[in-house]
């Protein structure tokens, strides 16, 4: 069974279609293509079935990793049932994700910076500023994923 995998932003434009994006690129690029099931989903439901912002798609081309597939969707309460991971970019992702949580939900779900090897918390919005929040953005989240890379493959959870 693959493990799952749900990254989680406010719009589900910028941060998370990167995140899935960098994830799935890092596992396909290690020979784990087949290993996980990856995707990601806004708390809001205001950009639903829009592709992913220009700036995250130039972004991401730029580091061969393509968002083509992904449309925004809002989480759901099933997601809790789907997914084994659920990971926030900010602590207001996180409660608003904890407030619709069902107490014998099965994910684990945490912030996605608690593999952050710098540490921290949020992963920032970029959506208000330049191209240049895209790039500072684009390497958090991928040193993120590294690490929960190699989490998720050392626990062979
Ligand atoms: P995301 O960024 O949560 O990283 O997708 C945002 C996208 C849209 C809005 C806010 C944040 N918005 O207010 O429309």
């Amino acid at each position: 069974m693959p493990t799952r995998v749900l990254f989680v932003c406010l719009g589900n434009i910028c941060r998370s279609p990167l995140a899935e994006g960098i994830f799935r690129h890092l596992a396909e690029g290690a020979g784990l293509g087949a290993a996980f099931e990856v995707d990601s989903a806004g708390t809001g439901h205001w950009h639903a079935g829009e592709r992913p912002d220009p700036r995250a798609r130039d972004v991401a081309k730029k580091n061969n990793v393509d968002l083509d597939q992904q449309r925004a969707r809002q989480f759901s309460p099933d997601d809790f049932e789907t997914f084994d991971h659920i990971l926030a970019m900010d602590r207001q992702n996180l409660d608003d994700l904890l407030r619709r949580k069902p107490a014998e939900a099965r994910a684990d779900l945490r912030l996605l910076r608690t593999h952050d090897p710098e540490g921290g918390h949020d992963v920032p919005d970029p959506y208000y500023g330049g191209r240049r929040g895209f790039d500072d953005v684009y390497g958090l989240i991928e040193r993120c994923c590294r690490e929960l890379l190699t989490t998720l493959r050392t626990d062979g959870a």
